[in-house]
Parts: C-alpha cells; sequence; structure tokens
C-alpha cells in the first residue's frame, strides 16, 4: 500500500469514527486482505477529565476497544465474513452459537466506537428545543427521562450497554438496556442515537463501584447531545 493509500485510509476512518459504519475496513501492509480498523477516538485522550480520566480512557480505547479489533480481525481471516463491513459481520453472526466468538467482538467493536462517539467535553447539560420536545414527548419531561435514563444504568445486572434509542414502530425514543456484547444493530427494532458502557471497565479507575456516580458524571457532563441530533436526522 502506498503512503496516499494509507493516508486516505486513516482519514477515512476518523470520518467513519461519527457514522453508523462504526469500524472501517482497510487493507492490510500486504495489500491484499481486509481488516477491521480501530477508528480514532472523536477528541484527545485526556479531554474528557475529570468526568472520564485520561487514565481510564486509556485503558479502555488502547487496551480493550482495540483488543476487540485485534481478536475480531484474527477470527475472521480466512473466513468469508473478512472484507465483509463491520455492521454486516454484526448481524451475520448474532444468535449463531458457532459464530459467539465473532459476535461479541463484532458487537464490541462497534458499541465501543458508538460509546466514544456519545461522549464530548462539551456535551452535558440539556440538548436543544426540538430533542428537549421530543424526550417531553416520550418520556414525559427531561427530568423523567433523567431519572429513567440513572435506573438503567444502574439496573443493567453485570456488563452492558444503557442505549438511548428511536423505536422504529412507535417512532418515540426509548431507552433499552443490551448485556454483555449484544446491541441494537443486529435487530431491526430500534435505530441507536446514544449508548452508555456499563461495563466496569468504563468506569472502575475514576468510580469504583460507584456506577450511578459515573452515569449521572456522564449524562450531566459528557452526554454528545448533538450527536442524538444527527442520528435521529439520519433516521
Ligand atoms: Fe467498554
Amino acid at each position: 500500500m502506498n503512503i496516499d493509500r494509507r493516508g486516505f485510509l486513516v482519514a477515512a476512518a476518523a470520518l467513519g469514527a461519527t457514522s453508523l459504519s462504526g469500524g472501517i475496513l482497510a487493507a492490510n501492509a500486504a495489500g491484499g486482505a481486509s481488516l477491521i480498523e480501530l477508528p480514532k477516538l472523536p477528541w484527545e485522550q485526556s479531554a474528557l477529565d475529570p468526568v472520564i480520566s485520561g487514565n481510564t480512557v486509556g485503558f479502555h480505547y488502547a487496551k480493550h476497544h482495540k483488543g476487540y479489533v485485534d481478536a475480531l480481525n484474527k477470527l475472521i481471516a480466512g473466513t468469508p465474513l473478512e472484507g465483509r463491513s463491520l455492521v454486516e459481520i454484526v448481524r451475520e453472526s448474532a444468535g449463531k452459537a458457532d459464530k459467539a466468538a465473532i459476535f461479541n467482538n463484532a458487537a464490541q467493536t462497534w458499541n465501543h466506537t458508538f460509546y466514544w462517539n456519545s461522549l464530548s467535553p462539551k456535551g452535558g447539560g440539556k440538548p436543544g428545543a426540538e430533542l428537549v420536545s421530543r424526550i417531553d414527548d416520550s418520556f414525559g419531561s427531561f427530568d423523567d427521562f433523567r431519572r429513567a435514563f440513572l435506573t438503567a444504568s444502574t439496573g443493567q445486572f453485570g456488563s452492558g450497554w444503557v442505549w438511548l434509542v428511536l423505536d422504529k414502530g412507535s417512532k418515540k425514543l426509548s431507552l433499552i438496556k443490551t448485556g454483555n456484547a449484544d446491541t441494537p444493530i443486529s435487530g431491526d427494532m430500534h435505530v441507536p442515537l446514544a449508548v452508555l458502557d456499563v461495563w466496569e471497565h468504563a468506569y472502575y479507575l475514576d468510580y469504583q463501584n460507584r456506577r450511578l456516580d459515573y452515569a449521572t458524571a456522564i449524562l450531566d457532563k459528557l452526554m454528545n447531545w448533538r450527536y442524538v441530533e444527527d442520528n435521529l436526522g439520519k433516521s
């Protein structure tokens, strides 16, 4: 691969981090098979400090997220899934016992990219009037939504995710919880708008076992409402 091609792919990966595609296909160094790439973080590693420390982001991104990407690429190498998009890999492996490892690593790759983009150093507070109106219509009020979000965050037993989604049937916003690697993109009922990672690795260095404090701080100070608006606009 020449330098220009490589540079293009790196730039494309950075742009892709804000899209539903989540992972980017890139030719490997040998110029042959395609790999799923780890998208760049949408901000500097320490940008979320002190709500989430640079130390937590460093471990979470460079160890956990990268670990899922690396494991996925090993698992799909030489299989019919090599060269497919990340979303296709998630959907084609979902619910298949013989592809559980591929699903877990593919879904975790996608979920983490979506999580990073759900956070912003300029986030938190209340969204704009139009989105507040959608939240009021769906949850009763912003305060009701806030309570429901925090209840869902602490109510997810063990590892998992709390998603703000658009319910395709009712057209209302909703909160859903998924365990372990499960993700709404494996089905067709919900459009994900934002997500909170409630695996302990997301908060233990900063908050130890205080998941409620972590969820509260994320919602109040980092929630990327612009990303929610963008995802609603695409739906
Ligand atoms: Fe995580």
